[in-house]
């Protein structure tokens, strides 16, 4: 019986070694990368708050449903969010007679629990529109139509709720021209006039922008694009600023003497600059990862002392933030890492670069 008694014993004893140093059971999960606290405090957006620039990032919406951490991310270093395609006239307008606007109310509403702003882009653009409407034949006046109703509708049921607009986005050829497009060919240069009066019909408040890429340094594009939004003004087309998106590759960082220069003559225009999709990919640099990630740190620290050494240099927004979900990454299928968080969402050099800028330089 004590012998039995003392059998028993033992197997209890043995199998609560077992359970509590999990001999014997399945393999856990990997470990998960070790997670950096960041206080709300020292948030990118906390100290941008204090310098009077929005700091924001383009958002997805497959990671925006079914991450938590990526959701969690967004809202403790940003105060400006931009969908990344939910706008795109594609997605918002499938059917002539339909729109879909399930998926920005979404981001408006998270946007609103964190105190976000909403950025919304394009309303106008080359890429990214419905077959009913590519392959449509319409007259100039259907089409005026089509573009007046889709502005008015977008920009009116998010009044007050978006603050600022790319109403036409990428019109510009890489010389300068203007690009061929459905709205070019079948309204004429006019769209571009009409979109921004008929944005600002739709909303009186929300600033309205040009964007484009390949326009940040003086150059070609930028020169045309320059004389184009000086056009606009002079026409009284109520314009109020200028996308740069700055995507860009190590190696072919902007000028920063050129970045100034053309900076610098749209704000004396009385126009605003944004930073809108910047991102840089370290895929053509040099070195290890370790060293592409500190140049890729000095790139993005360099812009933003540009955006910060001028008033008119209002946001900073990357086209993501963490590089597990970039556009990029779908492109070459090669390590492109343009953002300021790894795909563990561990913060790297550029956004250390981007808190140091804030909180120590002087300007604006
Ligand atoms: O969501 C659909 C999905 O339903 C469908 O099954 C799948 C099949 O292709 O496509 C999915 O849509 C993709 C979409 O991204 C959402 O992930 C589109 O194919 C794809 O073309 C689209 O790419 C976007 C691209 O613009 C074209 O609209 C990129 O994510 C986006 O980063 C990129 O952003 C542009 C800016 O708007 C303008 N400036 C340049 C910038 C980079 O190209």
């Amino acid at each position: 019986m004590k012998h039995r008694l003392f059998l028993a014993l033992a197997i209890v004893v043995l199998v609560l070694f077992a359970i509590a140093f999990g001999v014997g059971s399945t393999p856990s999960a990997p470990t998960p990368a070790p997670s950096v606290e960041i206080s709300t405090a020292t948030s990118l957006r906390s100290l941008a708050e204090t310098r009077g620039i929005s700091i924001g990032a383009a958002v997805e919406l497959e990671p925006f449903y079914n991450d938590a951490r990526y959701r969690q991310v967004l809202a403790r270093e940003f105060n400006t969010l931009v969908p990344e395609n939910a706008f795109k006239f594609q997605f918002l307008h499938p059917n002539r007679d339909r729109y879909d606007f399930s998926h920005v109310d979404r981001l408006v509403e998270f946007a609103k629990a964190h105190k976000m702003q909403v950025r919304g882009s394009p309303l106008v653009w080359h890429y990214a529109q419905p077959d009913w409407l590519n392959q449509g034949q319409f007259t100039r006046e259907e089409l005026l139509g089509i573009l007046r109703t889709h502005i008015q509708e977008v920009v009116g049921r998010y009044r007050g709720q978006v603050f600022a607009w790319d109403v036409v986005n990428e019109a510009l050829n890489r010389d300068g021209s203007l690009r061929d497009t459905i709205w070019l060919r079948h309204i004429g240069p006019e769209y571009i006039d009409l979109a921004f009066r008929w944005a600002h019909e739709a909303d009186p408040n929300a600033r309205l922008f040009y964007s484009d890429y390949g326009n940040d340094e003086l150059g070609r594009k930028s020169n045309a694009m320059y004389t184009m939004v000086a056009g606009l003004l002079q026409r009284g087309v109520p314009i109020d600023g200028v996308g740069l998106q700055t995507h860009k590759r190590l190696g072919y960082a902007p000028r920063l003497n050129l970045l100034s220069e053309n900076i610098q003559r749209l704000e004396k225009l009385g126009l605003e600059v944004q930073f809108t999709e910047l991102d840089i990919t370290i895929q053509d640099g040099t070195g290890s990862q370790e060293q592409r990630f500190m140049e890729q740190a000095q790139t993005y620290r360099s812009l933003l002392q540009t955006c910060l050494a001028f008033r008119s240099c209002t946001a900073f927004i990357t086209w993501g933030f963490t590089d597990r979900y970039t556009w990029l990454g779908s492109l070459t299928g090669q390590l492109e890492a343009p953002l300021l968080f790894d795909e563990s969402y561990r913060p790297k050099p550029a956004y250390y670069a981007l808190k140091d800028v804030l909180s120590s330089q002087s300007g604006k």
